[in-house]
């Protein structure tokens, strides 16, 4: 006979309305597993009106108490936030031995390794197919498609906010400010746009994908982090002007030192399949020794397809169909490991305003030749409101170290007048 699973869901925004709303049209959308059926709910507010009835669920204001109540199987972890009842919720799931469910990043990638020694010792599942790319299946194919493969990076683009604020400010000639405030208005990015702009919700992301391509603890206070927030329309039309569209990337790569995390902006080739990437749109390569590269893309967010991956998750666990969470057991992740920046090559975009004086070029090459930073190509711009003139460089491979060094010297210089913006430029 079909067994039905009684689904207890915290957190009733965007995609725990999204994950109500399908189990309620399909409860057997997973067959072989049994039916699915939501028995108790917790959000903040019970009165606050909402696009689907609660009436029919048991109600709990706290989240742990509906993680605990014998009445919730699997557990689905929807309210976000790394601490707090997000953690506590999680936590009394997994003690009791109860799968979990959720599609918290923040809780992943800063407590993950606790959280999988838990949710082992207990022979709990703990799955987050949602925590990363929304819709787009990034978790399980790492950590169950490509299990017989090395992998040696991971790269794309993350944050559909940061991917949408960038191709209409390209697309559009519209300032970064405007089109973000317009974006929070329509809903596409939070009252407080910190955490993806910041480049901190796709450094999450990232340090959960390096963790299952790599075994390794999910090491988020080692990512380094640049966002989108001093990307200006000016830099935007120059990377263009020089064949380019500027990306918020994250990346994570197995190196001889360790796994080197980071999210900063990237000029990529405009042919590149990552400057095609428009919009509010997730795109990541993986490369593997026997693999050699695939690409992925797809939704990152919405409603619709972030509940279809934690749906997913659901089945996952309703067939019993379900891998360590890191792909290796909790014990055998390999520790944290430290990256030396230093040894770091690779080209970059060097943007200055300068005064419109002669003499100014000269100063600026014979920084970047004591420097031992060479010269790929050269643009400089009419001069712009104020006297100031807008000069490029693009640099060949060079070690990043360096490249610091001459923004400092660069900065310095009193022909300079604003700090000149760096841009690393992608790899073939
Ligand atoms: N939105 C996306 O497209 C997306 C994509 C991938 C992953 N995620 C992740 O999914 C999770 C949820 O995101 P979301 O966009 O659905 O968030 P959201 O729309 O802000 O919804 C959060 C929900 O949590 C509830 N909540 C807040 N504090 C609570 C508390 N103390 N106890 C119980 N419930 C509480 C809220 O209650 P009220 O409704 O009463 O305010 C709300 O229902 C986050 O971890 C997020 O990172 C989201």
């Amino acid at each position: 006979m079909s067994r039905t699973w009684k689904i207890g869901i915290a957190g009733l925004g965007t995609v725990g309305g999204g994950l109500v709303e399908f189990l309620a049209a399909r409860p057997g959308f997973a067959p072989q597993g049994g039916t699915a059926v939501v028995t108790g709910v917790s959000a903040r507010s019970r009165s606050r009106p909402r696009a689907f009835d609660i009436s029919k669920f048991a109600w709990f204001d706290d989240p742990v108490e509906l993680a605990k109540s014998p009445d919730t199987e699997i557990f689905v972890e929807l309210i976000g936030g790394s601490d707090g009842p997000a953690k506590a919720s999680v936590e009394a799931a997994l003690k009791l031995g109860k799968p979990v469910v959720t599609a918290n990043k923040a809780l992943i990638a800063e407590h993950g390794a606790e959280l999988a020694a838990l949710a082992e010792a207990n022979n709990a599942p703990l799955l987050f197919e949602a925590a990363v790319m929304g819709g787009t299946p990034a978790v399980k194919v790492l950590r169950e498609a490509l299990v017989g493969d090395e992998i040696v990076s991971v790269a794309g683009i993350l944050n559909g906010t940061c991917n949408y604020i960038v191709s209409e400010m390209e697309a559009h000639e519209r300032d970064f400010s405007d089109v973000l405030a317009e974006a929070q208005a329509k809903g596409y990015a939070e009252a407080d746009p910190t955490m993806d702009v910041g480049g901190f919700d796709a450094a999450h992301k990232v340090t959960i994908l390096a963790a299952l391509a790599f075994g390794c603890a999910p090491n988020y206070a080692a990512a380094e982090i640049e966002g989108v927030e001093k990307i200006g329309l000016l830099d935007i039309q120059l990377a263009k002007l020089l064949g380019y569209r500027i990306r918020l990337t994250a990346s994570a790569t197995r190196t001889p030192d360790g796994i080197s995390v980071r999210v900063h902006p990237t000029l990529c080739p405009l042919s590149h399949p990552l400057a095609q990437t428009v919009g509010p749109t997730n795109a990541l390569f993986i490369q593997g020794t026997r693999i050699a590269r695939i690409f992925l893309q797809g939704p990152g967010a919405g409603a619709g397809p972030t509940a279809a991956a934690a749906a997913a998750d659901i089945a996952d666990v309703m067939t019993g169909a379900v891998r360590p969470v890191f792909q290796v057991p909790a014990a055998s992740l390999k520790p944290p490991s430290a990256i030396d920046a230093s040894k770091r090559v690779g080209e970059v975009y060097i943007r200055l305003m300068v005064k419109d004086e002669p003499g100014v070029l000269a100063a600026v090459t014979e920084i970047l030749a004591e420097e031992g930073v060479s010269i790929d190509s050269f643009l400089q711009r009419p001069v712009e409101d104020g006297g100031a003139v807008p000069i490029v460089l693009t640099t060949h491979e060079t070690v990043e170290t360096a490249v610091r060094k001459v923004a400092e010297r660069l900065a310095a210089l009193p022909e300079v007048l604003e700090p000149p913006r760096i841009i690393r430029i992608a790899g073939a």
